[in-house]
């Protein structure tokens, strides 16, 4: 896992943004998965604003999110194709038809889980995953125990992340216990995974990804299988690394190494 240590959330979005518009660049047709919360919505706007200034183009772009709340239509402004749109969609020249993101209002949940495994294999599989992570350690809506091959399926939430996600819900309005997430192995398939956090809220979940054993209770600690993973942290989120300074090195030793290659 490469691990970018930066001062705070705006570097961090800045950070990620550029790893999403060089792919564009150099892939225009790349195959995206998305992710939703609070961690990613700077990073979008700063792909809204490469996009209106012709810098990126998202016609040629597919994209898949990671999950999406079970029991939720797309129109349901706590849905996460609702957010989607909002936050990203509505203002890029994407073709929507070319968006996927798990059908919340399924009839049959588990085929609607397969057929979008089977999406995501006829698109080519997907270039770059976006990943915020829960307090718990969850990517996507895999929770802690999750199988660390899983693929696409449905979830029940924890009530860590219930409570977690309360925020964006009001007073007595409904909010889902069940969840369709990509698995830990349809993430890990991504040929890429770009993971953002910050705050101090995510400093135990980072801790335990990147210190900690592979295991099942921190579902993030499967990157570390991953060949091309890349944990973008803010100082506050990476605050409980033990091992920070030697990360920081390989930063500046991978930075030399990237100048000196552009020359020759
Ligand atoms: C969202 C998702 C979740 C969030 C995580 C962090 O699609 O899959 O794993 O990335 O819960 O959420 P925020 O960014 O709101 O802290």
């Amino acid at each position: 896992m490469q691990i970018v240590i930066l001062k705070n959330s705006v570097e961090v979005a800045e950070y990620g943004a550029n790893i999403f518009i060089e792919q564009l660049q150099a892939k225009p047709d790349s195959v995206l998965g998305l992710a939703t919360g609070s961690t990613p919505m700077s990073l979008y706007r700063q792909l809204i604003n490469a996009n209106q200034a012709g810098e990126v183009s998202f016609v040629k772009v597919k994209s898949f999110n990671l999950d999406e709340y079970l029991g939720l239509d797309g129109s349901h402004p706590q849905s996460y194709r609702y957010f989607m749109n909002e936050q990203l969609f509505d203002h890029i020249d994407i073709d929507k038809s070319q968006t996927f993101v798990p059908p919340g209002d399924a009839q049959d949940p588990i085929e609607a889980c397969e057929r979008y495994e089977n999406q995501i294999i006829e698109a080519g599989g997907i270039d770059i995953q976006l990943l915020g992570i829960g307090r718990n350690g969850h990517i996507g809506f895999n929770e802690p125990s999750s199988g660390l091959m899983s693929r696409t399926r449905v979830k029940t939430l924890t009530k860590a992340t219930i409570d977690d996600n309360a925020r964006f819900f009001s007073e007595g309005e409904y909010q889902p216990h069940l969840s369709i997430t990509m698995g830990i192995g349809t993430i890990l398939d991504a040929k890429k995974v770009v993971l953002l956090a910050t705050g101090d809220n995510k400093a135990d979940a980072i801790k335990a990804t990147v210190e900690g054993a592979l295991s099942a209770s921190c579902p993030a600690s499967a990157l570390q299988l991953h060949r091309n993973a890349v944990l973008v942290l803010d100082e506050a989120a990476a605050s409980k690394l033990s091992d920070c300074d030697f990360y920081r090195h390989i930063e500046v030793e991978n930075q030399k190494l990237r100048a000196s290659l552009a020359k020759s």
